[in-house]
């Protein structure tokens, strides 16, 4: 998808935790660097493509610091000392040696913590491990560090002010500034790796209200998506707000609930918010929507992906029609 988008080689870095493969294949075919998960990974590289063979992109090594970031539930956190994410201390050693050994490009470190925290304070002991383990390894001129990215944004009026970019940028460029110093390390090119904080408030999901019931204390207002289109509250209780698209600033009057059409309880995409009265018929938007929302998708129930427009200068444009039955059975096979 990146090469179709027009990315360039050198701007294509290929992380995975069980890359597999013709994963593999893809990276070195069109990738500036793949982000090295784990020994057996580093072994399959050396063994697939042959240095004399092969022009291998760069290697970085993914360090699991031991350290995660502060998010709402532990499904989102990943740099702890139990996560499937990376390579421990010793690990990384053991494989900088591998690439030393084996003549392998290995020029750089990354580790990611997790995703939507807005308090940057745990990147400073990631960022200290990763340069006493670049200091070791020995990188000299032109290497790189990656800190991730994970930097939050707001979902919910209760979560104002947004996460401040800067904030994140200064702690991780002033540690890695004064980290370089004392470990006597030239500095890197350094990669931020920021998704959700760059995209998620470009997206707004709009839903059409079906039916409203009173079920003891809850309301549920039942919309034609959920679940299958917005899967983050099923998995990890993912926060959100809604605003009646007619009357965006109507008063917030009653607390309800919102799930969609599909076959599980959990099918769920805000619990408990306040909004103003809804009225069957009605649209209503999910603002920061734009992240980590159609990418997790699904066909669950037979479900059929959203009609996608881009809203620019007062104009609506289709940039990915709905899906429809046929290709639901696309790859179906005759039997
Ligand atoms: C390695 C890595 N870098 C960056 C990101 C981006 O995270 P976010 O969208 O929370 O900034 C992710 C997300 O999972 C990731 O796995």
């Amino acid at each position: 998808m990146a090469v179709a988008g027009g990315a360039p080689r050198e701007h294509i870095v290929v992380h995975g935790v069980n890359k597999s493969s013709a994963d593999l294949k893809a990276a070195v075919d069109h990738a500036g660097t793949i982000v090295v998960d784990n020994l057996t990974e580093l072994h399959r590289i050396a063994d697939q493509f042959p240095i004399s063979n092969y022009q291998l992109p760069n290697l970085w090594l993914r360090l699991l610091p031991g350290v995660a970031v502060e998010t709402h539930h532990t499904h989102t956190q990943t740099g702890q000392h139990d996560s499937k994410f990376g390579m421990t201390s010793a690990e990384i050693m053991e494989a900088a040696q591998f690439c030393k050994m084996n003549n392998l490009p290995l020029n750089g470190i990354h580790f990611h913590q997790g995703s939507n925290f807005r308090d940057a304070t745990p990147l400073k002991a990631a960022i200290e491990l990763g340069l006493d383990l670049a200091e070791e390894i020995g990188f000299k001129d032109d290497w790189h560090f990656s800190p991730g990215g994970g930097w939050g944004v707001a979902y919910h009026e209760d979560e104002l002010p947004q996460p401040d970019p800067n904030e994140y940028v200064r702690v991780i460029a002033e540690n890695v500034i004064e980290g370089c110093k004392t470990h006597r390390l030239p500095l890197p090119h350094l990669h931020l790796e920021p998704g959700r904080s760059l995209v998620a408030r470009a997206g707004v999901a709009v839903y059409k209200v079906g039916a409203i019931k009173k079920r003891g204390d809850k309301v549920w207002i039942l919309t034609d998506g959920g679940m299958t289109d917005n899967p983050r509250h099923a998995m990890y209780g993912a926060r959100y707000s809604c605003l009646s698209v007619s009357s965006p600033g109507a008063e917030r009057s009653e607390k309800v609930s919102i799930a969609g059409p599909y076959c599980e309880s959990g099918d769920v995409v805000i619990e408990d918010l306040l909004m103003p009265k809804i009225e069957i018929g009605e649209l209503i938007a999910i603002p920061a929507s734009g992240a980590y929302h159609l990418s997790m998708s699904s066909n669950y129930n037979g479900s059929r992906k959203p009609t996608v427009l881009l809203l620019e200068a007062g104009q609506a444009r289709v940039i990915q029609r709905r899906e429809t039955i046929e290709d639901l059975m696309r790859r179906d096979q005759a039997i």
